[in-house]
């Protein structure tokens, strides 16, 4: 049935009305703890949203900014930073990511695929270094206010698969060298995440074969998206 709404004219018009400014983009995050397999699924999710002809920013937390990339490699770095000075050098590499690259990036209808965002404050510094949520909720207004994403993928495993992955890696970095206690407890932050927002968060079993995990993300994403994507697919 060709209904007007897939008629060739008004997949044209709606892809015009898609790259006009005053449509905003979509914003989706990636989650996950360390070793989940975040590098494949955001190639593989990017080239999805491209190849449905959609302008897409692929971008980092902390980083995306010059300023948050210098911030970032202070924050790997294996010197001594207490949970508190952690988590205001992470929300000052985010107020300067969303106010630079991801508020801009929307407002002109491009969509925006991060590689953490928010939920990975509540996960590492929250539940991980155990600093109260009261802080991290009033630095979340400060820095992000109602720029909450469309979407997020947490891919979730026991912490010992993302461990071993890590571990052939080479060297670890501050966070992955935290300990185990410090991972299972960002695992079970982050789950708690998701239960808070069923309808945000969506938890992918990565502790399964590659391929199969990327194709559930794939699957959810077409799923999510299937109004944005069968205008212009
Ligand atoms: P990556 O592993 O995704 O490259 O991120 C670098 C580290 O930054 C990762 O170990 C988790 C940490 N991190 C936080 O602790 N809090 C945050 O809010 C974000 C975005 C990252």
């Amino acid at each position: 049935m060709n209904s007007p709404a897939h008629s060739p004219i008004t997949n044209g018009l709606l892809c015009a009305i898609r790259s006009n400014p005053m449509n905003k983009g979509r914003f989706i995050t990636l989650e996950g703890g360390e070793g989940v397999g975040k590098t494949s699924a955001l190639t593989v999710l990017a080239q999805t949203i491209r190849d449905r002809g959609i302008d897409l920013v692929v971008t980092r937390e902390p980083g995306g900014t010059p300023l948050g990339e210098r911030l970032r490699e202070l924050l790997l770095g294996s010197w001594n930073v207490c949970p508190e000075a952690e988590l205001m050098m992470i929300f000052a590499a985010r107020v300067q990511h969303v106010q630079e690259v991801i508020g801009p990036a929307l407002d002109a209808g491009r969509w925006v695929l991060s590689d953490r965002f928010v939920d990975a404050s509540y996960a590492y510094q929250g539940g991980g270094r155990l600093l109260p949520k009261e802080p991290i909720r009033m630095l979340e207004e400060l820095a992000i206010r109602d720029m909450q994403p469309d979407l997020t993928l947490l891919l979730d495993a026991p912490v010992e698969v993302g461990l071993q992955r890590v571990n052939h890696r080479g060297p670890l970095d501050r966070f992955e060298s935290a300990g185990l206690g410090f991972l299972e407890r960002v695992r079970a932050a982050y789950l708690q995440r998701a239960r808070e927002f069923p309808d945000r968060i969506c938890v992918v079993d990565a502790g399964r074969p590659p391929e199969i995990v990327l194709g559930d993300l794939v699957t959810t994403l077409n799923d999510r998206f299937a109004n944005d994507f069968g205008y212009c697919g």
